[in-house]
């Protein structure tokens, strides 16, 4: 027998959940919560003690992620992250740990427990807010944590690696969280859409085919300070002028199918009266296909090599981090679109622009995404909104996936 669920009332529970995680922020007029802060450490004790009152074996692994057990054998993991980006949405991962809590409970309450072992997880660093990493902590689970990445500063000088310790955790224990693969049947992650294709097709859930791969650089430009007021135009090395006219290269390498961001940029010394000498900036490029993203990484190198030549300025380029485009499992899918039609949508596939812990994950074992309608296509942005009404049945497909699950 399905478990009875009332979709209305689980809606109004996630809104409820969201809206008290939203008032963990390091600031009062914005949302920001980043990875091993004092607001993660709010957060992370806030969903800990969620997925304790249904009953959950909770624990918290060597990088902070909260993760709540039960039952036997290979592992059903649902989750995302409730670390944020600066001024963010109130449903960016945190929608799908406050959705697979909001599934499992339903199995709590109603003496159902899922014949197999499932494992929620809260995922610490997603957005590559705090440090310049991202899916680190989901890609450790999958046995796949980069060593280099405890070295990374934050804004404030902090290494990965002290604040882990300012935590109280211990980077030594790192390896230790990497699962085998015969102990993850399957990750299913439930996220907001962050684009607009849901509402313009009027259908309030969706299935995610594959998450677009990425490539981010960040370029550093130099050129040569000097006064503002005395070295003529035609004599200047402007190193922010340049990085300007790559950022209008990266612009038009965008494309259909292909996005390209700067998403920062910095000048210095950064003076109102000195010409800068050297500028940084950041490339995210995406692409559904490896081959097209490759090829738009090449070219756009190209176009500032000559950018830099014509302006006898110098640029190197770095990488950050680069992940193919990542499929979802098609037996998956196929089994997330029988839970949405059972909760009386149409199953809607669609790719996802975004990156995902699944990303990580599909390392270790298969994945699978739920999309949940997002007004206006907003998100990274306080605007962002999916509706208690969309939530609730979201959650119910969730449960419906779960009722179905047979493991791999
Ligand atoms: C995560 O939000 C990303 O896709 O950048
Ligand atoms: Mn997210
Ligand atoms: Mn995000």
């Amino acid at each position: 027998m399905p478990i009875p669920l009332d979709p209305e009332a689980l809606g109004r529970r996630a809104e409820a959940m969201l809206l008290e995680l939203a008032a963990i922020s390091a600031e009062t007029t914005r949302l920001v919560r980043l990875y091993l802060s004092p607001e993660y450490r709010r957060a992370a004790d806030l969903v800990a003690g969620w997925m304790r009152e249904t009953g959950l074996d909770v624990f918290e692994d060597a990088l902070g992620n909260v993760r709540g057990r039960a039952g036997e054998g290979p592992r059903l993991f649902i989750g995302s992250h409730i670390e944020t980006v600066v001024d963010a949405g109130r449903y960016d991962g945190t929608l799908g740990v406050v959705a697979a809590i909001l599934a499992y409970d339903a199995f709590a309450r109603a003496s159902a427990k899922p014949g197999f072992g499932i494992e929620l997880i809260a995922f610490g660093d997603e957005e590559a807010s705090r440090f310049p990493t991202t899916l680190s902590t989901s890609a450790a689970l999958a046995g796949h944590f980069e060593a280099k990445t405890l070295a990374l500063k934050d804004a404030a000088g902090m290494t990965y690696a002290e604040a882990l310790r300012a935590y109280g955790k211990n980077p030594d224990e790192i390896a230790s969280v990497a699962l085998q693969p015969q102990e993850a049947a399957a990750y299913v992650e439930l996220h907001i859409e962050q684009g607009p294709v849901l509402e313009a097709e009027g259908e309030p859930l969706g299935i995610v085919t594959a998450m677009v791969g990425q490539t981010r650089l960040s370029i550093e430009v130099t050129g040569e300070a000097g006064h503002a007021g005395t070295v003529p135009m035609k004599l200047r090395r402007d190193a922010l002028a340049g990085a300007a006219e790559m950022t209008l290269a990266a612009e038009k390498i965008g494309s259909e199918g292909l996005v390209a961001t700067v998403g920062t940029i910095e000048a210095k010394p950064g003076a109102v009266n000195i010409i800068p000498g050297a500028a940084r900036f950041t490339l995210d490029l995406r692409a559904a296909s490896d081959q097209a993203r490759k090829q738009a990484i090449a070219a756009f190198r190209r176009e500032c090599e000559k950018i830099a030549a014509r302006r006898k300025l110098g640029v190197s380029f770095a990488l950050i981090h680069e992940i193919p485009t990542t499929p979802c499992d098609a037996r998956l899918q196929d089994r997330l679109a029988a839970a949405i039609e059972a909760v009386g949508g149409r199953p809607l596939r669609l790719p996802s622009g975004a990156g995902h812990d699944g990303m990580s994950m599909a390392k270790l074992c298969p994945i699978a995404m739920m999309f949940v309608r997002c007004k206006g296509g907003v998100s990274h942005n306080p605007a962002e909104y999916a509706s208690p009404h969309d939530m609730g049945l979201a959650v119910a497909a969730l449960v419906r996936f779960i009722e179905a699950f047979r493991g791999r």
